[in-house]
């Protein structure tokens, strides 16, 4: 079977530098899914034709399917013209042909299959895919005799008012006997009011020279409509998640929104994952088995280990552990690894790190460039500085650390297995294993600074009716000069 797919139209009506097969669905651009339907096939040649924007699509189509050819229209001659340019191009000889729409993506393998066992078993010599639409309008319809036998297809443009009334319509999906299709090809002709060579007229054809058409009547009518501009393409992108969400729960996914609920065709989840409302899964994320993902995530290329927790959160080309917490409110950037059971928390980004095993980063954080061994605590506040304005750099906490709040680790630079740092430390040097960094200096104050600088101030006010007050001890008058003031602050 020589298969042939139509990509060579204008889609004026998408209003788009893009070309329309390149818009995506699901995750994947309109032609990905028309080939993907066809190749499963297994199909001797598979041709795309190309034509409007062909710089773009024809590059795109080849990296799809390796098998793949593609052929050139160059100028729009109708599906008539398309289906021969394709035909002009391939060598060799196949019983069947078989023509489908680069803008067609909710079109199953299944039915492909369906439609050709049904031309082989009628020995028509062309079999068509029908659907019957409420509003059939913009559609070629099927004309049927009196015995219910196809005689021919009526584009909208060239059909008189009876012929507008009728509901079953042409798909534009075709089997057709290979050798009949040539030769009714060299017999079209542009007398319509379009002034093109329609593959529709074959069907008249056919039957002028007394051979049978088929057709497979398809209930599913979303799996014939093609895209033709943005309001079509949410459509069709709606349904084709609601398939996918649907595919998902009968695999033993709980989904408490589906509609709120979007995962592209490349994701993999196990049974007994929970996605809660407002998730997006994009890419090749996967999701284990126990995990729970959401409410309000959106995770891309993303690997969730199982019984994890991901909580309102971004992420992208992001390794999350067995049992690890994230969120809420995480950034996940690239090549951020969670080990088992780490946790990187509430507004914190993380971007190239690594978390050990049990390592925690809990709050307001900016880990850039780093190894966080087993079982270390980041304190609040911290920021993992690794840009000096020039080139990134690395830093490396050691296993069972204890860093304080609001420290600045100024990379290059290492922490040792064990060690402690104080709060507000900016860590510059390396720190020994088992040692306790701190930078800040002693504590001063300056007394009655407000009352000087700032008289009359609510401040100052604040703090006379403070000295006055016979409660504080009397301590209000020494200077502090101990070390010890800067305490450690670790926020576990
Ligand atoms: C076509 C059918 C119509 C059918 C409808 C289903 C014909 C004459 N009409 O109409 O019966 O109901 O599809 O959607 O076949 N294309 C090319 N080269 C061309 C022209 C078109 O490659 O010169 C491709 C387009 O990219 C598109 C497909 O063929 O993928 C259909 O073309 P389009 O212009 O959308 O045809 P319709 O008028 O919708
Ligand atoms: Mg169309």
């Amino acid at each position: 079977m020589t298969t042939i797919i139509l990509a060579a139209g204008e889609g004026t009506r998408m209003r788009s530098r893009q070309a329309k097969v390149l818009h995506e669905i699901g995750g994947r651009s309109l032609l990905a899914h028309a080939v993907d339907a066809v190749a499963q096939l297994r199909p001797q040649r598979l041709v795309v034709v190309i034509g409007h924007q062909a710089e773009q699509v024809g590059p795109h189509a080849l990296t799809l399917d390796p098998h793949l050819e593609v052929a050139t229209q160059h100028e729009r001659g109708g599906t008539g013209h398309a289906v021969r340019v394709a035909l002009e191009a391939v060598k060799g000889h196949s019983p069947t042909v078989m023509v489908t729409y680069g803008d067609v993506p909710l079109l199953q393998t299944d039915t492909l299959r369906q439609l050709l066992e049904q031309h082989a078993i009628g020995g028509h010599v062309a079999t068509l895919l029908t659907a019957q639409l409420p509003d059939p309008s913009g559609y070629g319809r099927i004309v049927r005799d009196a015995e219910g036998a196809i005689t021919e297809i009526v584009e909208q443009h060239d059909a008189n008012a009876a012929q507008l009334s009728i509901c079953e319509v042409n798909s534009g999906i075709f089997a057709f006997d290979a050798d009949f299709l040539r030769q009714a090809l060299a017999q079209l002709s542009t007398d319509n009011a379009q002034g093109e060579l329609y593959l529709t007229d074959v069907v008249g054809i056919a039957r002028r020279v007394g051979a049978g058409v088929g057709a497979v009547l398809l209930a599913d009518r979303w799996q014939t409509e093609g895209v033709n501009d943005r309001e079509q393409l949410a459509r069709l992108g709606a349904e084709f998640n609601r398939r996918t969400v649907i595919g998902w729960m009968r695999r033993g996914v709980t989904i408490v929104d589906p509609p709120s609920t979007w995962i592209d065709w490349g994701v993999v989840l196990d049974a007994d994952v929970t996605l809660l409302p407002g998730v997006q899964l994009h890419g090749a994320t996967t999701v284990e088995h126990g995990a729970v993902v959401g409410p309000d995530t959106t995770l891309t290329d993303v690997s969730v280990g199982s019984g994890a927790t991901i909580t309102r959160t971004h992420g992208r080309e992001a390794v999350v552990g067995d049992d690890a917490v994230v969120g809420p409110f995480a950034y996940l950037r690239p090549g951020t690894r969670l080990g088992r059971t780490a946790k990187i928390g509430a507004f914190v980004e993380a971007k190239n790190a690594d978390l050990g095993p049990g390592a925690k980063v809990p709050h307001l954080s900016y880990v850039g460039d780093a190894t966080v061994g087993e079982g270390t605590n980041i304190g609040a506040g911290t920021i993992f500085a690794n840009f000096d304005g020039v080139a990134k750099h690395h830093t490396v906490v050691g296993r069972h650390c204890r860093t304080g709040s609001d420290n600045v680790f100024v990379a290059p630079v290492e922490i040792g297995d064990g060690a402690v740092t104080g709060a507000g430390t900016v860590v510059r040097r390396d720190v020994p294993p088992g040692a306790l960094a701190v930078s800040s200096g002693p504590q001063r104050h300056i007394e009655r600074w407000v009352a000087r600088k700032r008289p009359g101030s609510p401040a100052a006010n604040a703090a006379a009716a403070a000295a006055r007050e016979p409660a504080d001890g009397g301590q209000s008058g020494s200077v502090g000069q101990t070390g010890e003031t800067a305490t450690e602050g670790t926020h576990p």
